[in-house]
């Protein structure tokens, strides 16, 4: 077995000889034709291997789609809008479970754990549009402060019925961008998005209509 510089055998030298024996045990030594044939044959299949693996390596974290370069840039900039905002309604949402007070605490307090989770449930599958259509997605808190168009709220106290009506116009916020992103799907016949849209688009509205309802409470009570 040869060796390569620096005392290592090269990988082609264990594969020649993982060949030999392989080929020993497979065909009778009396058929040297047909042995000569089959190693040449699987050599050439191991280096194509190692070349489309290589190829793999060096190739940029695209994906593959049927939409065209100038679509899937536009739609996941849009999306990856939409999953900051997503996420800065989650913590906003979180953030009032927490702290809300008063006679109502009980039922605003599940309310808005009703609605942070069903809020966190469409990150993930956000993010995934993205890389499904072959671009790149959010990687990090700092990339969602960055993008985030919904604000945080880090004041001591907001009275309840403030929560109700900040997170209501929150909901509201977040269903125009989510239109505006299915405008911009429609446009590129990406109708996967689209449709995914179409289900948060409705969720979104329950949570403004609860919202209202449960602030019509505070504003009159
Ligand atoms: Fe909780």
């Amino acid at each position: 077995m040869s060796e390569v510089p620096g005392g290592h055998a090269s990988s082609n030298d264990h594969l020649d000889e993982r060949l030999d024996e392989g080929l020993e045990e497979t065909f009778p030594a009396s058929d040297p034709v047909a042995v000569h044939a089959l190693r040449k044959e699987m050599l050439m299949l191991n280096a194509d291997a190692v070349k489309n693996a290589e190829r793999r390596r060096m190739a940029p974290l695209t994906g593959p789609t049927q939409l065209k370069r100038e679509a899937t840039r536009d739609i996941a900039g849009a999306l990856n809008a939409l999953l900051a905002d997503v996420f800065a309604l989650y913590i906003k949402t979180k953030n009032f479970h927490w702290h809300v007070s008063g006679p109502h605490f009980r039922d605003y307090h599940l309310l808005l754990d009703e609605q942070a989770d069903q809020i966190f449930a469409i990150t993930d599958p956000i993010a995934e549009r993205v890389r499904k259509i072959g671009e790149g997605t959010l990687r990090s808190v700092g990339q969602i402060a960055q993008r985030q168009r919904i604000t945080d709220n880090e004041a001591d106290y907001v009275s309840p019925a403030d929560m109700l009506a900040e997170l209501r116009e929150s909901n509201l916020q977040l269903l125009q961008g989510m239109r505006e992103t299915h405008s911009l799907c429609s446009e590129h016949d990406d109708v996967a998005t689209t449709s995914l849209l179409e289900v948060w688009i409705d969720e979104a509205e329950r949570r403004v209509w609860f919202l209202y309802e449960a602030g019509r409470t505070e504003r009159t009570g």
